[in-house]
Formats: C-alpha cells, structure tokens, sequence
C-alpha cells in the first residue's frame, strides 16, 4: 500500500480516487482537515474498503511513525501543504509550521523507518514530494521556460516555504540515500478546488452573480493543468520516476489571467445561458510582489517517462465547470463563516 498526505485536500482527493481506479492499491490518507481539508471531496471512496482515512498532522512525528509501523507503506506522497499565496501573505506562520517544519518531520519518521526495513524493501521504497513551478520564481515575456534546472528564487511566503521543503527532501537523498522525487507543477484546475483560487473562485462568484476580482492589469501568465493529467503524472514518477531527480509537469497551456477569466464566462454562458458574465469582471488592487509570469517546460518527463497532458484547457475547463454545476451543494457547504472572513479581509475595498 501508499500512504498520501494531504488527501482531503483538491489534488490530494483527486489523487486518491483516481490511484485506486488505476491501480487498486490500497492508500492509507493522513490529512489533517483544515480550512481546504474536506471529506465531501473523498465521497467517491468513502464506502472503498482500500481506502482508510486518517486524522493528523504529517508535523506529528510520533504519529507518523505510528502509521508507518502499523502500515508499512512502500511509498509515501506528500500532498499536505499550506496552499494558498494570498493567505501565506496575510500570515506566513502556518506556511513555516506545516510546509517546512512539517514537512521536516514527515521526512524524519519516514526515514527512521526506511533505514530499519529489509534491504529489497529499502530499495524499492519511494517518497515522492508534490512541489510547485513557484519556486523557480517569475519570468520576462520572452525567458524560456522553467526547466528542472532552473535556480530556485521563490518570491512569496509561501513559494520560500514550498522551496525550504524540497531543499530538505534533496538533502534527505543526497545525505541518507532515501529515494526521493520531486515533482514541480503548474497550476492545476478542476472539480473539487477550494473556491478560493482563481477558477473556482470566479465560477462560484459568477453563478453568484458577484464581481469576478481580477488582480491588477490581469497580464500575469500561469500555465493551466488538468488535475487528472497532473495525477496521472505523478503515477508515472512513482513508478518509473529516477530517485533523487525532479520532473517539471505542466499543462501546455500558457494564458493571461483575463483571458482565463473571460474563457470561462464563455464556458459558463454556453453551460448556464443568461447572465453577461464578462461583465461582472472587475480590476482590483494587485498582489504584492505578484509574479509576472510561470511557464513550464516539461520535456523531461516526456522523454523519459513517456507522460504528456491528454485535457486541452478548453476541454479541461468544461469538464471544471460542468461539476461545479453539478455539485452546488459541494459548494454550499464550503461557503460558511471561515469562507466568508476569509474573502471579507482579501477584497475588502481599499480604504
Ligand atoms: P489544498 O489546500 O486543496 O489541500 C491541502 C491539504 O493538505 C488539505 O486537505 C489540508 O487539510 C491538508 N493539510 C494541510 N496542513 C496539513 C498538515 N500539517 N498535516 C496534514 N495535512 C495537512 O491544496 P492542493 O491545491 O490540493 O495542493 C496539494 C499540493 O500540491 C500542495 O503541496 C501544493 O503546494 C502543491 N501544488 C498545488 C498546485 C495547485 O495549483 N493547486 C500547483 C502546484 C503544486
Ligand atoms: O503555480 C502553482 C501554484 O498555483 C501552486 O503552487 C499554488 O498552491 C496554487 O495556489 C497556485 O498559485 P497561484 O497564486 O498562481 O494561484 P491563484 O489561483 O491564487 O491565482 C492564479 C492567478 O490569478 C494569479 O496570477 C493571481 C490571479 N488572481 C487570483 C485570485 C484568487 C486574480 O487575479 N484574482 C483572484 O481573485
């Protein structure tokens, strides 16, 4: 069996449900259900016997190890992280406490256990290390993409957390030998995403029939990929991937942020005809130390591991919008008190 961490979480979830369709292998789920952590996204897995779930916090280091003796896992995914850059800028702490120092300790029980397993088990073993293209930093219009070579220049709290947390996971292989790969990937969109990143976040609003924020001109570049291409990627890392090596996955879809905001009133008006959506899209004050661009290059993982993105971004996008029509109440049931504060403090009117 695998155990993932961070598997109530939007990728996490969707990692789950779509391991035990490919692969059958039982996946024992240690998260520890915060404000992105949510049971309804594992729905689909709740009555599957393969599935066990588990409450916790991958900074436990006893509780960690406990898992891992009573589980003995031959890989481990680490899904588990503080997520999101605008809250990591209005509070940096928890991005420390669990993206770096968890991820520490996460590193430390499970290398107290490699070190201890048979010597073809502590061959085959895996922790895999589900990074971010952030911590390559920005880009011009005309740089080339980030390739797996790219220095590390992490601009925001969160980027420098998720950075912190790869150095350790190299020094844990280049120290220990323990057979780590880290994936660093774009931005992923699909069903279950928290409604406070930008495609949920519009789709929510839109349907809602509330102002659709774009952040400052709405010129910044990100690279869109399908959550099931990025799990799809990250089986074939585990599998085949070469240990102690990064792979950059990306969507091959570079777009600006408006043009994204404006494909999807497309999608909404054809999926939900009446409102004029578009003209719910309003400028507001940017980002602070907003990166300019990512892009990604991806070559690598397709020369040696054969992966490539099947969704185009209109396709992905559809199929986006499509569940969260379907699954209003999904939305609902997110949309409470902490929901609320937490979009009250970012697009309060400038005073
Ligand atoms: P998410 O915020 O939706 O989910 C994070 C999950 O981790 C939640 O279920 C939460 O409860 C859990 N968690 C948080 N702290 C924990 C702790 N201390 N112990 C155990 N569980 C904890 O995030 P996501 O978008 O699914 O991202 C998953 C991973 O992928 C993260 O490591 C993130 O940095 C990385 N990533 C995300 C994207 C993206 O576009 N969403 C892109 C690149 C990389
Ligand atoms: O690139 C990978 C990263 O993608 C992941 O590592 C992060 O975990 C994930 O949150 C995401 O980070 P971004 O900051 O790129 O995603 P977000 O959805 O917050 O914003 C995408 C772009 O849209 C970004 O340029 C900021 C802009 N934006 C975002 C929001 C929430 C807006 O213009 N308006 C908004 O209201």
């Amino acid at each position: 069996m695998i155990l993932v961490t961070g598997g109530a979480g939007f990728i996490g979830a969707n990692f789950v449900i779509d391991w035990l369709a490919a692969t059958g292998e039982p996946v024992v789920n240690l998260d520890k259900l915060t404000y992105s952590g949510n049971l309804g996204n594992l729905a689909p897995v709740r009555d599957d016997r393969r599935h066990t779930f588990v409450r916790g916090d991958i900074g436990d280091r006893a509780a960690v190890a406990s898992l891992l003796a009573a589980h003995r896992p031959r890989a481990v995914v680490n899904f588990a992280a503080e997520t999101h850059v605008d809250r990591s800028i209005h509070g940096p702490d928890a991005f420390v406490k669990t993206n770096v120092a968890g991820t520490f300790e996460l590193l430390e029980a499970i290398r107290a256990y490699w070190t201890a397993l048979p010597q073809a088990e502590r061959a085959a073993f895996r922790f895999l290390q589900v990074s971010t293209d952030e911590v390559y930093g920005t880009l011009a219009p005309d740089d080339p993409p980030f390739s797996e070579t790219t220095p590390y220049a992490p601009n925001s709290p969160y980027s420098a957390s998720k950075a912190a947390a790869d150095h350790f996971v190299r020094a844990c292989h280049h120290t220990y030998g323990l057979p780590t790969l880290t994936t660093n990937c774009s931005n992923n969109y699909g069903p279950r995403q928290f409604p406070e990143k930008l495609v949920p976040l519009m789709i929510a609003n839109a349907l809602a029939g509330k102002a659709l924020p774009v952040y400052g001109d709405g010129q910044q570049v990100r690279d869109w990929l399908y959550v099931s291409d990025h799990c799809a990627a990250i089986r074939a890392v585990l599998e085949r991937g070469r240990p102690g090596e990064t792979y950059n996955v990306g969507g091959e879809a570079e777009m600006k942020n408006l043009d994204v905001v404006h494909t999807l009133c497309s999608v909404l008006a054809r999926e939900r005809p009446g409102p004029d959506y578009a003209a719910l899209v309003t400028f507001v004050k940017d980002r602070p130390g907003h990166d300019r661009r990512y892009a990604i290059d991806a070559r690598k993982i397709g020369r040696e591991l054969g992966w490539r993105p099947t969704e185009t971004f209109a396709s992905g996008l559809a199929k986006t919008v499509r569940w969260y029509l379907d699954n209003t109440a999904w939305l609902a049931a997110i949309q409470t008190r902490e929901y609320q504060s937490w979009i009250s403090l970012q697009y309060a009117p400038a005073a």
